[in-house]
């Protein structure tokens, strides 16, 4: 028997709705949605343009045309810094982040800043929340951009978007966030939030893997990354990818038909498991906002045990010790790093990213199995018992609190 899944935050299942939705694209119905002189490239150029509306319909924007269709959000990360970086006509510029967005960002980041531009890193506080004021100081006459993430992915901490953009507006610059994590979990309306740019992957939200999009407010141009047909405004050249594009429209529509629901009945869930944990399981520390932080998520650091041995012992649950991209390597997770929870307890850390499948005797059984593993695992750590008899192991007892006072 497969374990329960509990990851998802790496990805999600296709949602049944979904597959029935590709089937045809993946069969019959396989023209090029440019080939308009017969009616099978019209039939895929109608299925494209109506998941455009349903994508745009997620996100409250205006118009479907400016959803532009890409093979994930990595590369519609990419495409929103480098396409607005590459605009002018010399490597010069600055842009504004923070240290605990996805690689997509920090990567591209760090790789325009070997072309030429400047990156700084806003300062967080130890719940992972942007500091308004330092992002205000952090503003230079040449910042043209700044991307902070809806939410993140291994401590489910929401970031202020509101608040971000007006910040943006004021000084005339532009605002993109990484919505993946956040989108079907909680609402985003550009218009309301005054997002000018917005990454959405296919795969976050039960739909297929290697399509997502980018929202660009009408009148936003960017350099294309991928030059070819010009296709996509001429921004994202390449056929579509009609299947996975009409995937990903339907499983939009249901993210928004579902959220109320879903994110009410995913809080329950991380409540039920939050209390069972905090109740039964001693020296736990919570990592990411304790109020906001995504419906789906938790985080914590279980003090005297390795996360990856309790994961194992827990192999009846696939969990995750970081995040998917980093957990191949033993390094601990950079985001825990960036908040400030030491390095013995990001080793000690395990995410629990619930979804539509998991249910509440799920949950219980996961609580019986980390109340018996993290005893049996404490039990044969010699710093735990030397920290019962007494000696004092300052490493090993931090909270958030510890690293607002520093
Ligand atoms: C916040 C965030 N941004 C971007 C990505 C990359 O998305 P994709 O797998 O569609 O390239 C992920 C997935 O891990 C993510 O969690």
């Amino acid at each position: 028997m497969k374990p329960i899944y509990m990851d998802h935050h790496a990805t999600t299942p296709i949602a049944a709705e979904v597959l029935e939705t590709m089937m045809p694209f993946l069969t019959s119905d396989y023209g090029n949605p440019s080939s308009s002189t017969h009616v099978y490239g019209r039939v895929a150029r109608a299925a494209v343009e109506h998941a455009r509306e349903q994508i745009a319909a997620l996100i409250a924007a205006q118009r479907s045309d400016e959803i532009i269709l890409t093979s994930g959000a990595t590369e519609s990360d990419n495409l929103a810094l480098k396409g607005l970086a590459y605009r002018q006509a010399i490597n010069k510029g600055h842009i504004i982040t923070i240290a605990t967005e996805h690689k997509a960002i920090i990567d591209t980041a760090e790789f325009l800043k070997k072309q030429g531009f400047d990156v700084t890193y806003a300062k967080i506080d130890a719940y992972g929340v942007i500091d308004l004021q330092n992002l205000r100081d952090s503003i230079r006459a040449d910042t043209f951009l700044i991307t902070v993430q809806a939410a993140n992915s291994e401590i489910g901490t929401i970031q202020p978007l509101r608040d971000i953009a007006q910040i943006a507006h004021e000084q005339g610059i532009l605002f993109h966030t990484d919505a993946v994590q956040g989108l079907g979990r909680m609402d985003i309306d550009v218009v309301r939030d005054g997002i000018d740019l917005l990454s959405i992957s296919g795969h976050k939200i039960y739909g297929p893997k290697g399509v997502g999009a980018l929202y660009v407010k009408k009148g936003i141009r960017l350099h294309p990354l991928i030059h070819g047909g010009g296709h996509e405004n001429g921004m994202r050249s390449g056929t579509l990818n009609v299947p996975g594009i009409a995937g990903l429209g339907k499983a939009a529509e249901i993210a928004k038909r579902d959220l109320i629901q879903e994110s009410e009945r995913l809080l329950n869930l991380r409540e039920r498991l939050r209390k069972g944990i905090e109740s039964r399981v001693d020296l736990v520390q919570l990592n990411g906002h304790p109020q906001q932080r995504l419906v789906n998520n938790l985080n914590y650091s279980f003090s005297f045990v390795e996360g990856e041995s309790l994961m194992l012992a827990c192999r009846d649950v696939a969990l995750s010790s970081g995040s998917a991209c980093t957990s191949a390597s033993l390094q601990s997770s950079y985001v825990l790093r960036a908040i400030g929870v030491p390095e013995t307890l990001a080793h000690s850390s395990i995410r629990f990213g619930l979804g539509k499948s998991n249910s509440a005797e799920e949950i219980d059984h996961l609580l019986d199995l980390l109340e018996k593993h993290v005893r049996r695992l404490r039990e044969m750590s010699p710093l735990y018992e030397m920290a019962r008899e007494g000696v004092d192991l300052d490493t090993f007892a931090w909270t958030p609190h510890d690293h607002h006072n520093h």
